[in-house]
């Protein structure tokens, strides 16, 4: 028996230590949690997307009264940049939420499971990673790679 360990690279950043164009898809992933729609869980989740040539696109989760119908902000982004920009690869994406109480969250909030691995599938088709910066209060957790978000991940190489 062997037993392994999986480590990721995390890097935690001040907002005093975040690039101009980091702040600004910053503030733009804070916008887009005003526009989230979530009469239900009344938790508001902005994401941003900046491409390779600049443009910024934003996505809100939708949520419907029908629970699994709805989708997560990071999912309404990168498939609206992936539909609207189809050859700009996806250079960084920021994620913001706010609580029911309309405060942005003291912790960061990772993207869940399903949106990993539909990120994980634009990183792959482009061939380029995509840094994620996850906003908090209390600093900006910002990672390399979706593939480090991802350990033991399930891509094209299986099939
Ligand atoms: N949500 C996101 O939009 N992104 C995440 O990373 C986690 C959860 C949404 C889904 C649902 O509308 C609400 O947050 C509560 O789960």
């Amino acid at each position: 028996m062997k037993t392994i360990s999986i480590t990721i690279p995390l890097t935690i950043k001040e907002d005093c230590e975040l690039s101009s164009n980091e702040r600004l898809l910053l503030e733009e992933a804070q916008q887009a949690t005003f526009r989230s729609y979530a009469p239900y869980s009344h938790f508001s989740v902005g994401a941003a997307v900046e491409l390779a040539d600049g443009t910024i696109v934003t996505g809100s989760n939708q949520e419907n009264a029908a629970y699994p119908s709805g989708l997560c902000a990071e999912r309404t982004a990168i498939f609206y940049a992936n539909s609207r920009y189809p050859d700009q690869a996806v250079k960084r994406l920021c994620i913001a939420a706010r609580d029911t109480n309309g405060s942005y969250l003291d912790k960061p909030i990772p993207p869940c499971g399903a949106c990993r691995q539909a990120l994980l599938e634009t990183e792959c088709r482009f061939g380029k990673d995509i840094e994620v910066l996850l906003y908090s209060t209390k600093g900006i957790y910002s990672i390399k790679s979706i593939k480090d978000l991802l350990p033991l991940s399930f891509d094209k190489s299986f099939l």
